[in-house]
């Protein structure tokens, strides 16, 4: 594996070390990012900067490194990885304190970046669709802060595993808010729905490039809150991330969406998705 780069060095991940007492260990006190890599080019980077940026002024942490440091570091993992197409995971916390809950004095943050291997969507899930199941989305209010406090996410996730699921969809008051570590789009009355983006889901780069091109080609598409009621009825689901792209859900708590089979609209975005890599 290439070398990763921590806190202005370049070192093998084996030698890469932080301290017990840093606050991401300690508190989840942090934030990330994941950025796709194909054929050795960062996608959407800016989309995700500003959204780090986001992240940081939201957890009311200063920026350690601007744009343009960020590029140069994310070229030289892009340039040195294994393969080519990859993923970028940055994380960046409050830094090394004694533990207290308040704001350390003085304290720098601690900056971290990886390349990973970029694992392809399984064609069978791209073919035949997948399986989510549904859970009250018990997580926190500020969702739309990308975090690295992600325990609700984490159970939440293995919720869905624990019953041969791929993605738990997450239900608040009665309406969709996002998958554990993904985004949702549901289809109902040939309408593309979105679920609005507020503080209780992470705008997700994937979803709004898919958005742009739903709104470019002239798709049918609102961004309206999402009643359960809506989503157990829906012709089609889907769900995007950086990782996954765009994935077709066709079985939600043991029961087919729509006939069982990826839709129209599914296929119509993907080769549109497929199109801007
Ligand atoms: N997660 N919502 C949540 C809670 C997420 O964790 C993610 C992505 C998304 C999709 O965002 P994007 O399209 O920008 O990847 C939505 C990443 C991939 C992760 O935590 O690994």
């Amino acid at each position: 594996m290439s070398n990763v780069y921590l806190n202005g060095q370049w070192l093998p991940i084996e030698q890469a070390q932080i301290s017990v007492l840093d606050r991401g260990f300690i508190f989840g006190d942090g934030v990330y990012e994941v950025i796709p890599v194909y054929s050795r080019k960062a996608f959407a980077l800016d989309a995700h900067l500003q959204r780090l940026d986001n992240s940081l002024k939201g957890i009311r942490l200063a920026a350690p490194l601007n744009h343009d440091q960020w590029r140069t570091i994310i070229g030289q993992l892009v340039g040195e990885a294994d393969q080519e197409d990859s993923s970028i995971y940055l994380q960046i916390s409050r830094g090394v304190a004694p533990r207290d809950h308040a704001f350390p004095k003085n304290t720098s943050a601690t900056v971290f970046a990886m390349a990973k291997p970029m694992a392809p969507v399984p064609q069978d899930w791209l073919e035949n669709g997948i399986k989510v199941v549904t859970h009250t989305d018990d997580r926190w209010l500020h969702c739309d802060l990308k975090t690295t406090a992600l325990l609700a996410n984490v159970l939440l996730r293995q919720y869905a595993v624990d019953q041969g699921a791929v993605e738990c969809v997450l239900i608040r008051d009665g309406f969709v808010t996002e998958g554990a570590a993904s985004n949702i789009i549901v289809v109902h009355d040939n309408t593309l729905l979105f679920p609005p983006r507020n503080n209780l889901i992470l705008p997700g780069i994937t979803y709004d490039l898919i958005i742009d091109l739903a709104q470019q080609h002239r798709l049918p598409f609102k961004e309206a809150p999402v009643p359960q009621t809506v989503l157990l009825q829906a012709s089609e689901i889907m769900m995007t991330s950086s990782t996954r792209e765009i994935v077709p859900i066709t079985q939600i708590d043991g029961k087919p969406v729509g006939n069982g089979q990826p839709g129209p609209l599914f296929k119509q975005l993907l080769t549109l998705y497929q199109s801007l890599k």
